[in-house]
């Protein structure tokens, strides 16, 4: 079949599709590829990266397959699911909905029946079956060794070295990273790159360590499973650069909120590399900066997958290095460094001299030129980093004063005066005591004599001979250098120790653990240095055969999958012949150093080759005598799976041993500097004390290797599988030979074949299915057959994943990650819709209690209410019941208050009360004073309490002229007279009458008689017979204005702006009470009950305006010493009334 790939680019959807505003481009995701007539189902969402799909035609223009790649899916939560498009992207995952229709050749996509042009980009190469995803182009080589047409050393070695020419020097073994040192920089491990890997899937990237290290830390954070990532390789083959560009890595995805704590405890673990590298890295001959000891780095994480801590295992440090080097190697690099980088008055405080060929432990390195390595400049960064790490100023000093007492003892000679041995240059002896904060006297007895406990508990001093002093020096100082290195580590553990961790608040705390540790090293004089660390990195071999090879067939065989067994080298019998008990090198080692007497290396090289003698891996001169590559009693050699190694057994028992005199470690404990006797708590023990003998050293690291191992394999392993292309540290040569035997002896082919042949996931039924039941229809939320398998089956049919699986009997097999990652995608976006759903229920329930409380709660309420409403009932009636007996009808009980509700009716109540309570009032006055309370009543409303004194307490006469007791004089004239008014008038009724002073027509003020009647105002002249000087109709009066003080003055406003100015004269009745209140109230009341219009009252306070004539007039009231009676007086804007004073 005629098959076409190309790369087509979403250009142009609407907007507001899917109804989103946060959408700045289209994302094609591939759901289900299904081949029903070119139809492919295709959901679309946002994302912030430009949306690419490979879609792969027939001749026919039919799509075969779609898929996407470079996509970065934007399904961070926290924006994404507070979006609707979670809704339509279910409805449409639910309903099929969403069709995409690659139409033609023209380019044009159909979605939801609109239609789109399709931007084709580059045509590419059809993919490779194993569908891995080649996007350098295969100008590059294979990325995966899978893809191998054939799996031979030859095409493997092909694919190995055109990558490496052509700057790819990461290729996948599946989920294994094949690494070969480019011995140059390259610009690939910056942000952008980070950026390119992160989330992402193994396959969706070109090979990197980005890529492994991501998928760590997804299996970390996804199944909450503790990883590791284990580093191995030999010698330069660019572990630690490995292992660093992952702690970067790890470092640059975590902690995206910027937390102060966790960027505390990454800046640690990065800056420990630093201080790491200074103290156990040296340059050899194979490795500029080789790693003089093994480091294995737990990460700890929280549940958010946030570094929380961590925690620095370190493997046996060769320590031999402090005192001796081989020609073209350094010590390691912390002396030169602090010779060199070390200010002029950091050195004068350690008596130290610029130059390393100064002293007899650095001068070999000194002449070494490092291409790389500016050790001044080093300097500088470790002492910052040992700053940020959190060393005191106090453990800093210390540090640089143990490494330049160590530098001062490599300048120590002895001699001997013929019967002692002595020192050569004391001030060197002060130097040392000075800088270790001892005594001078106990450095130098340390340093020249041992204390021995005889049987008998007797103590003696016994002298060294100079051999014994120059040995013990040197142990000494190779203990104080592996003691400092020990205890940085545990310093820069305590920094980073994860502390008050509560599983129960933090949740479960996982752990990625990364393992860099020395490669396999052939050296020309291999010792047993060489021994350890060669056995190391066979346990290492064997862990990966364990996990990779090994369990991975017999789980095969285990659950009946059909398998052809695919043969490899296990390295079992080479960890066996260095390990096992009584039989392998260590035990004899161990032998022969328990042996009392002097058991000699050689004796050490008979023993073994007597036991070992058989074994297929073991040989020696002796055994093989025409072997001349070897020398008698001194060479043995192991046939490791890396390759063969010769050591040379002389020092093996010394350093197996690692003695060291008990004088100088009470020497280092008696210290007054308190790092340093932290470093030597053994040398708090009493000489007499009798110990245990101390494990070996061989011993020691044995143990330390198999926790390792045990601690690897219960992680989930990671691999990253170092190549050293050349022996010469060049970019441009990639040596076959010494490739080709790298890739043989790491066992990288049979990793091809077995995973080649294998699958690259399984998972129990059971666990399979909680994961993902939920992307099927027959298996959401439970499935109803009879088996899980079957369950499983049902999924995997679903999706069309049958060609990709096997079934086991426990297990089901998953052959390529592709399908995993389309069910985990699944998943993720079905996860937040049953988040939804499950909140939706949760909500129902919590909104029904909620509901059914409010219910309870309104009922509640409304009985009280009820009760209180009828409380107030029953109060008010207590409280009124008597009222009718009571003298004052109850105008004196006070109301209760009534609840809210009641209001109204309160108001009503009160209301009620009060006008049956004014009724029984009124009841009982008499009709014959009933004009008079009205008046008052009117006066009252009239003055509205403006007015002082207003005479309500006296009776009021009314008709005062007409009134004998008033107006004895006048009155019966007066009656006459309105006798013969009411004839002529036709009044029925005085409302007022009394004598006045008032203005005449000229403004002279005049003794007059005011008559007020229902009809008219009257002017009377007293003393003519009462004659009517003024007769004005009362309909033309519109107002009345008063003071609010107590004069008698009255302004009577007419229509016809001719007003009456009035004030009002006593008779004898009442001399001194006022008469306004009386004539106000008189006037307002007839005004309201009988001709129905209101009369206004005005009550000024000092003055009023009225008008004469029609002129406006201010009336002005002020009191004068002088006046003996009230008088008008004009003013200059009117008139001012006179009061006498009173
Ligand atoms: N990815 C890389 N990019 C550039 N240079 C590298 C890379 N990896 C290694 N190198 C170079 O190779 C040198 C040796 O690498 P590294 O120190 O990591 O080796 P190693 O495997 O740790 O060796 P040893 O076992 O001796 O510690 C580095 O100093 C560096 O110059
Ligand atoms: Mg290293």
């Amino acid at each position: 079949m005629d098959v076409k790939e190309m790369v087509i680019e979403v250009n142009e959807l609407p907007d507001d599709y899917p109804n989103n505003k946060m959408i700045d481009k289209l994302t094609m995701h591939f759901l289900r590829p299904r081949n029903n007539g070119g139809e492919v189902l295709i959901v679309i969402y946002p994302t912030s990266n430009k949306g690419q799909a490979y879609v792969v035609f027939d001749s026919e223009g039919m799509i075969l397959c779609i898929d996407v790649l470079f996509l970065y899916v934007y399904l961070s939560l926290t924006s994404y699911f507070m979006t609707n498009i979670y809704y339509s992207f279910f409805f449409f995952f639910l309903f099929n909905i969403l069709v995409l229709r690659v139409l033609d050749h023209n380019h044009v996509l159909e979605l939801d029946g609109q239609f789109y042009p399709l931007d084709v980009k580059k045509i590419h190469q059809p993919k490779t079956p194993a569908g891995m995803a080649e996007l350098e182009g295969l100008e590059f080589g294979k990325s995966d060794f899978v893809l191998l047409d054939e799996v031979t050393m030859e095409q493997f070695m092909d694919n190995l070295k055109l990558r490496f020419e052509k700057g790819r020097i990461y290729t996948f073994i599946g989920e294994v990273v094949v690494s070969v040192n480019p011995y140059k920089h390259l610009d690939i491990y910056g942000k952008e790159v980070i950026e390119d890997y992160r989330g992402r899937e193994l396959y969706e990237n070109p090979p990197h360590l980005f890529a492994v290290a991501d998928a760590a830390y997804k299996a970390m954070k996804r199944r909450a499973k503790d990883t590791c990532i284990v580093i191995s390789g030999e010698s330069g083959a660019g572990k630690t650069e490995a292992s660093k560009y992952i702690m970067q890595y790890i470092a640059a995805i975590t902690n995206p909120n910027q937390r102060a704590e966790v960027e505390s405890v990454k800046n640690v673990l990065l800056k420990s590399n630093c201080v790491l590298e200074a103290f156990g890295n040296a340059k050899t001959n194979r490795n500029d900066n080789s790693s003089r000891f093994g480091k294995y780095m737990d990460i700890n994480f929280n549940f958010n997958g946030d570094p929380t801590g961590g925690h620095i295992n370190n493997y046996l440090l060769e320590k031999s290095r402090v005192v001796q080097q081989q020609d073209g190697e350094r010590n390691f690099h912390s002396f030169y460094q602090v010779l060199r980088g070390g200010s002029d008055e950091l050195l004068k405080s350690l008596y130290l001299q610029r130059d390393p060929a100064e002293y007899a432990y650095t001068s070999q390195g000194a002449s070494v030129t490092l291409a790389s390595n500016n050790d001044s400049l080093c300097h500088k960064a470790v002492m910052a980093a040992l700053k940020v790490i959190g060393f005191t100023t106090e453990e800093i000093s210390s540090i640089y004063k143990i490494l330049s007492t160590i530098l001062h003892l490599g300048n120590l000679q002895f001699t001997s005066d013929g019967e002692h041995v002595v020192l050569v240059g004391e001030d060197t002896v002060k130097h040392i005591s000075e800088l270790t904060s001892t005594e001078p006297e106990n450095t130098r007895k340390a340093l020249l004599y041992r204390t021995v406990a005889t049987g008998g508990g007797e103590v003696i001093e016994k002298g060294h001979n100079e051999q014994e002093a120059s040995y013990g020096r040197d142990a000494f100082a190779k203990a104080l250098y592996e003691r400092l290195f020990a205890w940085i580590v545990g310093r820069i553990n305590s920094v980073i120790e994860v502390k008050d961790y509560n599983p129960a608040l933090h949740g479960k705390n996982t752990v990625i653990g990364v393992l860099d540790i020395y490669g396999f090293e052939i050296f020309d004089n291999n010792s047993f240095e060489q021994f350890c660390i060669n056995y190391c990195n066979e346990k290492l071999q064997q862990l990966f055969i364990e996990l990779i090879l090994r369990q991975e067939q017999d789980e095969y065989q285990r659950e009946g999958i059909t398998w052809q067994h695919i043969e490899y080298f296990n390295n079992q019998i080479i960890v066996d012949l260095v390990e096992q008990p009584h039989k392998g090198i260590i035990s004899i080692l161990d032998e022969a150093c328990l042996t009392a007497g002097k058991v000699t290396d050689t004796v050490c090289l008979d023993s073994m080759n007597k036991k070992l003698g058989q074994h297929p891996h073991y040989t020696s001169r002796k055994l093989c005598p025409g072997d001349k590559t070897m020398e008698f009693n001194r060479d043995f050699r192991i046939r490791h799976y890396a390759g063969d190694v010769t050591y040379s057994v002389e020092g093996f028992l010394d350093k197996n041993k690692d003695p060291l005199f008990q004088d100088f470690k009470r020497l280092m404990y008696n210290s007054s500097d308190h790092v340093l006797k932290e470093m030597w708590p053994d040398g708090k023990m009493s000489i007499t004390e009798v110990t245990k003998r101390p494990l070996t050293a061989a011993t020691l690291f044995k143990n330390s290797i198999i926790a390792l191992v045990d601690k690897l394999a219960c992680k989930e392993p990671y691999y990253v599988r170092c190549i050293k292309p050349n022996e010469v540290k060049s970019p441009l040569l990639f040596d076959d030979g010494r490739c080709q035997h790298q890739v043989a002896y790491l066992g990288l082919l049979e990793n091809v074949r077995v995973r080649r042949a294998g699958f690259a996931y399984r998972q129990p039924y059971a666990r399979f299915l909680q994961r993902y039941k939920m992307t099927c229809e027959y298996t959401w939320p439970n499935h109803l057959m009879s088996t899980d398998q079957e369950a499983v089956e049902a999924i995997v049919n679903q999706h069309g994943f049958e060609d990709d699986v096997a079934y086991g009997h426990t297990k089901l097999f998953v052959r390529t990650p592709r399908t995993l990652f389309t069910l985990e995608q699944e998943r993720a976006a079905l996860i937040p819709i049953l988040v939804l759903f499950l909140q939706k229920v949760w909500r129902g329930a919590l909104a029904r209690m909620r509901c059914r409380k409010i219910r309870a709660i309104y009922t509640i309420m409304a009985h009280y209410k009820c009760y209180k409403v009828k409380a107030h009932f029953w109060e008010v009636e207590r409280r009124f019941a008597n009222v009718r007996n009571m003298a004052d009808y109850g105008k004196s009980v006070e109301w209760p208050t009534p609840p809210a509700a009641l209001m109204q009716f309160h108001r009503i109540t009160q209301h009620l009360h009060r006008r049956w309570w004014a009724r029984q009032l009124i009841k009982n006055i008499p009709p014959s004073d009933m004009a008079e309370v009205r008046a008052k009543v009117a006066a009252l409303s009239a003055l509205s309490g403006e007015r002082v004194d207003w005479g309500y307490s006296r009776a009021w006469e009314r008709d005062y002229l007409a009134n004998a007791k008033d107006s004895p004089l006048m009155s019966t004239t007066f009656v006459r007279i309105t006798k013969e008014l009411k004839n002529k008038d036709q009044y029925s009724q005085v409302l007022f009458s009394c004598s006045v002073r008032m203005l005449n027509w000229f403004n002279n003020t005049k003794d007059r008689a005011l008559l007020i009647t229902d009809k008219h105002i009257y002017r009377l002249e007293p003393k003519k017979h009462f004659k009517v000087q003024k007769r004005i109709s009362l309909d033309t009066v519109v107002g009345v204005s008063v003071t609010s003080g107590s004069d008698q003055m009255v302004a009577l406003h007419t229509a016809s702006q001719d007003d009456f100015l009035v004030h009002l004269q006593r008779g004898q009745l009442n001399p001194n009470q006022d008469r306004v209140g009386e004539l106000v109230g008189s006037l307002t009341d007839h005004f309201t009950r009988v001709k129905n219009t209101p009369l206004p009252v005005k009550v000024c306070s000092t003055a009023f305006q009225v008008h004469m004539s029609g002129k406006p007039k201010s009336i002005t009231v002020e009191t004068k010493p002088s006046q003996t009676a009230a008088d008008f007086k004009k003013s200059r804007t009117g008139f001012t009334l006179l009061l006498p004073h009173q």
